[in-house]
């Protein structure tokens, strides 16, 4: 421990020699010998032993004084020396661009502590030590911490100030305990003197991985400030942003959070509200810290060789909840389990998904319908955005644009389709709209009932906030209160489904941020804004979108100060959207309780993935915008969820001849995204598969077609991420944590640990260069090994062509494809085995009639295991047989992947298949057991004989 600090004490001062800045070496200097000398004196460490040591004998630590905390991140200016120093810290001009100018002094900001021991950790009393405002509020004098053992994995550190303060609500997210068995992974050090510090260290390494033993630290009502620093520069997650890359630049940028209505532009902050991190150790072990708070908050990142996180948050309290892995996909399963698992998907939710807003009557939608079928591209879900509604209200149709849309959708329904459409929070209150509502729709007068029943948001005058969303002057449910919303939105959408007599299969939850174009709210004469108080203009404010230099929280959104159930819009904001889901999920259970629900939300929180899949926004069809959807997915699976995917073929700007490739590539990737739907903005040409002729619907229909082959695999895999936790879409670091090359890698992800994708990114481009981590990899199509790993190969890949990697040591089942999941779900399946160095291989297959809800919860369904028990000898192992009927399916084809020759004999289950059951496929390099019968709810054997 003391080497460790020693080291960066180094580093600092190595740093701090390199800029040549004298004054700030010797204020360092002086600084290290106080806090050497204070430590030496009255420092006191307590080690977060097992309970019976402690107390521990007393150590010394040294207080870091290499990264710095910016003591002005006003953003809209730098300050000058004269206000820097005048805030009381220290001036220091750097030649780098992006260091900050302006920054704390150790000696006047943070607390001193007072720790008790708990029976779970420690409490600790602080008390102010240094300045005692800021931003014009007070800093508050006392502050209380709980450190909490939360498993042998997982600890707990919370700040809170006196009296009442606003946290999470309860029932919005419900923090399960981590499971965890061994011994604990981690040692907490308690810094008393000369400030207050909390570090946590991973037993088996030495490696302090969250450390808040630097200047900065202060509480006040709306200011928040806490430095951590990392044990590396390796930081993936916060969200949600449009991240240029998955691996952050760590090179002081920051990153505002708070939910906000914006197409994904450069930098700001975007839909969800996702305040947790990766890290990754420099030895490969990954640690995950998430702060429960909803309020607005940036994080400052800081480089090597100090890397450091500095969170600013602008209400409620600090609560950390760190997980320690070891590995990237144990720290996202713990993560998960504390705030719940992603739900289960539907079956059919992981086919192709088809939507575009303007598809502005039923004709022009069955036109694109009958394209589709005609050309054979599977599709299972038709979805609706706006255009269906009567001048855009919920739950209504438009019986002249889209008459007839309730026979439209029992068609769909009766050739195994589904139909999903978009409900918006903000419910149209224009009393001419209002009537003329009930015209088109006898029986609709949703306006009326929410104000009946109370189910709107209020102003913090007591009236009714009105908004302006799409159907003009809009009032918003306040999705927080359960007992108002659930009934209410279980009601609208049953009239839907009843008395409009549209039979949906789900529903798209948009414009959750909440969105409100007028900014702020209406006042009695139409005027627009918000009172200026400190809610809607508070003293700092994180660089979020529209901050504008006046300070503006509410841009685009509504007044801070209005009131909800869980607290005040300033509170709760960047909990709308999850809210939204929750009761929405709610409301589908209620009316048919057997049904899973299926759910997509833009806006989004920590725990929003039990109930919803998330797609990343309005993205741009251009060939930059392509890569950014997979980092945009891969931070998703970190945040835990396992149903994520960008619009296929981009949003905005799709226009001819210029689409028709890049639409080509995307639809290449998009087959692979765990949802993959094509979306097109209003305005702009069609871009659905079979919109741009024959030879582009082949291709689309070639991809989509191996996806649908792979879904019993990727349908395992949510299983997975539902019932422990592992994710889905998968960066390479998460299973090559080890491999530096792996931990920038973000043009090409791993579905599960074994089918690798690798797309092309780049207009006009025929080749693409792929990765290939230790390992035996195999082409998918042919079978043929890669001879090079640990290097990047350049690959073919033509027009036609996505690349598609199987890795060695997995079994992945799958299924002969169909036009759509109820057609392909009676087809034979097969199992594709890849051997890997050992010819050895393992994996499942989860399967259950698909759409009824929680059936692992009840054990209905099947679960079969396929495991190499010793080389040439693969078992097929029923470990779960609940009631679900299999419908006859079998196992009729087995392909291995990685063996050298063709065997000389195979048998399964004992019984010797005949040579003409046996054959080469690929370039001779996969070998084809075909016309087997082997039903996949019984156990088998298979082996073989290669001399
Ligand atoms: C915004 C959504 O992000 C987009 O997908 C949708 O098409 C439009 N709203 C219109 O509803």
């Amino acid at each position: 421990m003391e080497n460790h600090l020693k080291t960066e004490d180094e580093e600092n001062i190595d740093k701090v020699t390199k800029k040549g800045t004298t004054r700030r070496n010797i204020v360092l200097g002086v600084l290290l010998l106080i806090c050497l000398a204070v430590s030496l004196t009255v420092g006191l460490v307590l080690h977060f032993q097992k309970k019976e040591d402690i107390p521990e004998p007393k150590k010394i630590i040294q207080i870091r004084n290499g990264a710095s905390v910016n003591c002005h991140p006003d953003h809209l200016r730098d300050p000058t020396q004269i206000e820097c120093e005048n805030r009381g810290c220290l001036w220091s001009e750097s030649v780098e661009e992006r260091v900050p100018k302006c920054v704390y002094k150790a000696e006047n900001t943070g607390y001193i502590a007072n720790i008790t021991q708990t029976p779970t950790g420690y409490t600790a009393r602080l008390r102010r030590r240094g300045i005692s405002r800021v931003y014009g509020m007070d800093i508050h004098e006392y502050m209380n911490v709980n450190i909490e053992t939360y498993s042998t994995h997982a600890l707990r550190i919370k700040f809170y100030p006196d009296g009442k303060f606003y946290e999470v609500p309860e029932e919005a997210l419900t923090m399960n305990k981590v499971s965890g068995t061994g011994d604990r992974l981690y040692n907490v050090t308690i810094v008393r003197e000369p400030y207050f510090g909390i570090a946590v260290t991973r037993i088996s390494t030495g490696v302090t991985i969250f450390n808040t033993t630097l200047p900065g630290l202060m509480f006040s009502e709306q200011y928040i400030q806490m430095s951590t620093k990392l044990p590396s520069e390796y930081v993936y997650g916060f969200g949600e942003h449009n991240h240029r890359r998955l691996l952050h630049d760590m090179n002081w940028k920051t990153w505002s959070i708070f939910t906000r209505d914006v197409a994904p532009v450069d930098g700001w902050n975007l839909y969800g509200a996702q305040p947790t991190y990766m890290n990754l150790e420099e030895d490969g072990n990954a640690n995950l810290v998430f702060l429960r708070n909803s309020n607005g908050m940036e994080v400052d990142l800081q480089p090597k060789p100090n890397p450091a996180i500095t969170y600013r948050v602008i209400g409620g309290i600090l609560d950390f909840y760190i997980f320690l892995g070891p590995t990237p996909e144990k720290a996202v399963q713990q993560y998960t389990e504390a705030i719940g698992r992603p739900m289960m998907p539907p079956y059919w939710s992981l086919g192709f998904h088809l939507c575009r807003w303007g598809y502005e009557n039923l004709t022009t939608l069955r036109t694109v319908h009958d394209r589709m079928v005609e050309a054979g591209v599977p599709q299972d879900v038709q979805w609706g955005d706006i255009d269906y509604m009567y001048e855009h209200l919920d739950f209504t149709y438009d019986r002249v644009r889209y008459q007839g849309l309730p026979d439209f959708v029992k068609q769909l329904h009766d050739g195994g389709q589904k139909y999903i459409v978009m409900a918006d929070p903000g419910i149209g209150a224009d009393p001419e709209l209002v009537r003329n509502a009930s015209i088109n729709s006898p029986g609709y007068y949703m306006y009326a009932d929410g104000v009946n029943n109370s189910v709107f948001i209020m102003t913090a005058d007591g009236k009714l906030m009105r908004g302006n969303v799409w159907p003009g002057e809009t009032v918003f449910p306040d999705f927080s209160n359960f007992n108002t919303t659930v009934p209410y939105w279980q009601k609208w959408i049953n009239f839907f489904r009843k008395e409009e007599g549209v039979e949906i299969d789900g529903l798209w939850v948009d414009m959750n941020e909440p969105a409100n174009f007028i900014g702020g709210q209406y006042d009695d004469n139409q005027g627009t804004g918000c009172e200026r108080n400190k809610w809607n203009y508070p003293p700092f404010i994180p660089n979020v979108l529209g901050r504008g230099t006046d300070g503006r929280l509410f841009n685009k959104t509504f007044c801070m100060d209005a009131k909800q159930h869980w607290g005040i819009h300033y509170d709760v904001h960047s909990l709308y959207g999850h809210s939204m889901s929750m009761v929405t999920h709610k409301a589908l259970r209620n009316i048919s309780p057997r049904k899973r629900p299926f759910i997509l939300t833009r806006s989004n929180f920590p725990g929003t993935a039990k109930y919803a899949a998330h797609w990343l926004g309005d993205n741009q069809s251009q060939w930059r915008q392509i890569p950014w959807s997979i980092i945009g997915m891969l931070e998703y699976s970190i945040f835990g969820f396992t149903m994520v995917g960008a619009d296929v073929c981009g949003f905005w700007f799709g226009i001819t001849p210029e689409l028709e490739e890049l639409c080509l590539r995307w639809t290449q990737l998009g087959a692979f995204y765990p949802f993959a739907r094509n979306h097109n903005a209003v305005n702009f040409r069609h871009q659905d598969p079979a919109a741009f002729g024959d030879k582009f619907a082949e291709i689309a229909r070639s991809v989509l077609m191996t996806r649908y082959k792979f879904l019993p695999y990727i349908y395992t895999l949510m299983f997975h991420g539902h019932a422990e936790g592992k994710t889905v879409a998968r960066p390479l670091l998460f299973e090559f944590p080890q491999d530096k090359a792996t931990l920038s890698i973000d043009r090409q992800f791993l579905l599960g640990p074994a089918f690798m994708v690798t797309p092309v990114l780049v207009n006009g481009s025929r080749t693409v260069d792929c990765y290939f981590p230790e390992g035996r990899w195999f082409d998918y199509y042919t079978g043929h090994e890669i001879q090079t790993t640990k290097e990047t190969v350049v690959l073919d890949a033509p027009l036609e062509k996505i690349n598609l990697h199987i890795r060695g040591g997995y079994v992945l089942p799958w299924q002969q494809p169909a036009n759509n999941t109820v057609h392909s779900r009676g087809k034979p399946m097969g199992l594709l085995v890849a051997l890997d160095e050992n010819h050895r291989a393992s994996g499942d297959l989860f399967w259950d009639d698909g759409d009824s809800f929680e059936t692992r919860e009840k054990g209905e369904y099947l679960h079969v295991k396929f495991e190499t028990a010793k080389s040439n000898f693969l078992s097929i192992e029923v470990i779960h047989n609940g009631t679900v009927s299999t419908d006859g399916l079998a196992f009729e084809t087995i392909e291995l992947y990685g063996l050298s020759r063709i065997p000389a004999e195979v048998k399964v289950n004992g019984r010797r298949v005949g040579r003409g059951s046996v054959r080469y496929q690929g370039a001779n390099e996969i070998v084809q057991i075909f016309d087997q019968h082997l039903p996949i709810d019984q156990n088998h054997t298979l082996s073989w004989i290669v001399f």
